[in-house]
């Protein structure tokens, strides 16, 4: 979700406004998505990177956080999504944790659509967490090394047993990964636009699925 700086800064606003104003365009695209009819929808909401930023933007970061799981609490129950926040949680301030805590357990039952909300998230990090379980697994004896494969591996990642990623949206023109998802996409198509996170809306992000229905997908054959 880049280009919220840029955005405010362009109208001679602090950063930190841009983030406010980027709260809408998540509202807009979890609702569009689940329109859509898509199960899964990942939001890369701060990244292991983001605490280099001033303590002023973490600080706001964490608060517009806590907001939106306040405020969107009875909109996540009204259309059946289910919070799954992935990341080294620990690392987050014990308020945000607790109000995670309380909106992962009230929309668990949901069934329509799992959101996956990307918070002190690193794909490296990921991967190394997952293989040192792998290890102390092995370590235990409840596990072989030869019984691992891309199958079993993928249960120890944040993202467990969800499919893999259809569709990779960046924002604001930048044309990296910076980390995100890195086992996870390796098929994923790529969407790379130039609008900045706070200007995309309900439509950019239906240009974006039309687009990838476009798309002819090999996964190598
Ligand atoms: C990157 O833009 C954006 C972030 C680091 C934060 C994204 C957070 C939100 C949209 C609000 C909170 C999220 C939720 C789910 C409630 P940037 O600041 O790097 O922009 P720039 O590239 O223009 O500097």
């Amino acid at each position: 979700m880049d280009g919220n700086g840029r955005w405010a800064v362009s109208r001679g606003l602090p950063r930190v406004m841009g983030h406010r104003a980027g709260i809408k365009s998540v509202r807009a695209v979890v609702e569009a998505a689940r329109e859509q009819g898509i199960s899964y929808l990942t939001l890369y909401a701060f990244s292991v990177e983001n605490w280099k930023r001033s303590p002023r933007e973490v600080d706001t970061l964490m608060r517009l956080l806590s907001e939106y799981l306040r405020r969107e609490l009875p909109n996540l129950m009204k259309n059946g999504i289910r919070l799954n926040p992935i990341g080294d949680l620990k690392g987050l301030p014990a308020g945000v944790r607790e109000r995670l805590r309380r909106v992962v357990e009230t929309t668990r039952p949901n069934e329509k659509m799992t959101l996956n909300l990307a918070l002190n998230y690193g794909g490296r990090f990921e991967i190394l967490q997952a293989a040192r379980r792998v290890a102390a697994e092995v370590k235990a004896g409840k596990m072989k090394p030869s019984d691992l494969d891309e199958e079993s591996f993928r249960r120890f990642l944040y993202t467990e047993d969800q499919p893999d990623p259809d569709l990779l949206i960046r924002t604001s023109g930048e044309h990296r990964i910076s980390n995100f998802l890195l086992w996870q996409i390796s098929y994923a198509e790529l969407y790379l636009t130039p609008t900045l996170w706070p200007d995309f809306g309900k439509q950019d992000f239906f240009n974006a699925l039309v687009e990838y229905q476009r798309r002819e997908r090999r996964f190598g054959a």
